[in-house]
């Protein structure tokens, strides 16, 4: 299961300090640097943004500089839950001065100069502490499903919808049915129809998560749902329109981690587009799910972003469902070749069943409610138990 690495966010516009400190952040494992030529004064809008997408933030700092307060007073305002401010200041300042950085929101200060491996020992210790932290908001860790799609209107909301729904029952023990604690989130925020599907009205919470500039925190996330009477917990796309960008990436990443704090399976609907928050996304997904046809178009599509988000994520475990399609008892040459192409095997074919599948959009509700004897609805239900087998719901399920 791959986590997510911890993000690094260097000001400074001085090249000595910038080089030593990307030096000893060089000797510290599983970082996301970045550095910016900037001084904490000069900051704008766009670096205040960026501050609060890392989860540490270091800077250089004259604490004689009042400029230079007042901006890291601005920086504090708008930092996100959990970032940590380090400042890089001059070895002998007055404590006077000290207590005035920590006021302003600093939360350590860094005698500078000061050697790599000081410097990567002392980062390294806010690194564990952060650990520290989100592990003691509980250590359930749901799994994480995003679905995606090589062609538009290839079935990706079907699958994540009724996967999703699929996934809330499974057998327990002396074969007693239990539930799992399934979340849908719908983060198509343009064009999603995971509200139309499962007939929820538009919510707005992604709306006032992407603009208000919300933390989506655990209790957050909990308001912001609702459930169906399935049990499934969905946040639809929100009403009004925004832009793909208006989410950045530290939101998107809170929001998973809250979702799969409180739910055993978290299912993600993406959007076609390609956009810089899809990162941490795959940065936690235990599968990515590619819904694909056979056709050499959309094979090519699927091969495209299997390269592109496994050259990100080299472990990135993929599973590729062909719908429209039912399991061949013998593969035709074109679907080895498809196969072969992507360098997988099909496990999982939806057969083709408009009858279903309309029924379901026009009552708005999963399969298994409507349809619950339609192939399309049966082949749902294997490919969520296989889901299932080859990823099970922890034990210390929190719901
Ligand atoms: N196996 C199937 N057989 C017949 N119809 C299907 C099947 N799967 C999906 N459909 C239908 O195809 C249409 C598109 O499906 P869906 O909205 O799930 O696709 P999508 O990939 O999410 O599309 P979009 O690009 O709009 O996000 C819907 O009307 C759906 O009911
Ligand atoms: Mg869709």
């Amino acid at each position: 299961m791959s986590r997510k690495r911890t993000s690094i966010l260097l000001f400074s516009d001085d090249k000595e300090i910038s080089s030593s400190v990307q030096g000893a952040l060089a000797n510290l494992q599983g970082l996301k640097v970045k550095s910016e030529e900037v001084s904490v004064a000069n900051l704008n809008g766009k670096a205040f943004d960026m501050a609060s997408e890392n989860d540490i933030v270091i800077f250089a700092t004259d604490p004689e500089n009042t400029a230079d307060l007042s901006a890291i007073k601005q920086l504090n305002a708008r930092r996100s839950q959990g970032t940590v401010f380090l400042a890089l200041t001059d070895s002998d300042i007055p404590l006077a001065r000290v207590r005035a950085l920590s006021d302003a929101g600093v939360d350590d200060v860094l005698p500078y100069p000061i050697s790599q491996d000081e410097l990567s020992r002392q980062v390294d210790k806010w690194i564990k502490k952060l650990a520290a932290s989100t592990m003691s908001l509980g250590d359930h860790e749901g799994v994480i499903i995003p679905v995606v799609q090589a062609r538009g209107g290839i079935g990706s909301t079907t699958v994540a919808v009724n996967l999703a729904d699929h996934l809330i029952t499974r057998k327990g023990r002396f074969s007693k049915e239990v539930s799992n604690s399934v979340a849908l989130v719908d983060l198509d925020v343009q064009f999603g129809s995971v509200g139309d599907f499962l007939e929820i009205d538009p919510q707005q919470a992604l709306y006032q998560m992407a603009v208000g500039g919300v933390i989506p925190d655990a209790q957050w996330v909990e308001q912001s749902m609702t459930e169906t009477e399935g049990g499934l917990h969905v946040l639809t796309a929100p009403q009004d329109f925004m832009p793909l960008d208006a989410i950045n990436d530290k939101q998107v990443e809170v929001l998973i981690d809250a979702l799969r704090r409180t739910h055993d399976y978290v299912v993600l609907d993406l959007p076609r587009a390609i956009v810089s928050w899809i990162q941490p996304v795959m940065e936690f997904a235990d599968e990515l799910i590619i819904v694909s046809d056979t056709t050499v178009p959309s094979i090519r599509s699927a091969k495209r972003l299997i390269d592109f988000y496994k050259g990100e994520n080299p472990g990135l475990k993929v599973n590729v469902v062909i719908n429209h399609e039912k399991k061949p008892l013998v593969q035709a040459h074109h679907h080895k070749e498809a196969a072969r192409a992507l360098d997988l095997k099909f496990e999982n074919w939806l057969p083709h069943d408009p009858k279903a599948a309309r029924m379901s959009v026009d009552y708005g509700k999963p399969l298994s409610a409507v349809a619950p004897r339609s192939d399309l609805n049966k082949a749902i239900a294997a490919l969520a138990k296989s889901t299932a087998k080859a990823m099970p719901a922890a034990e210390h399920a929190t719901h």
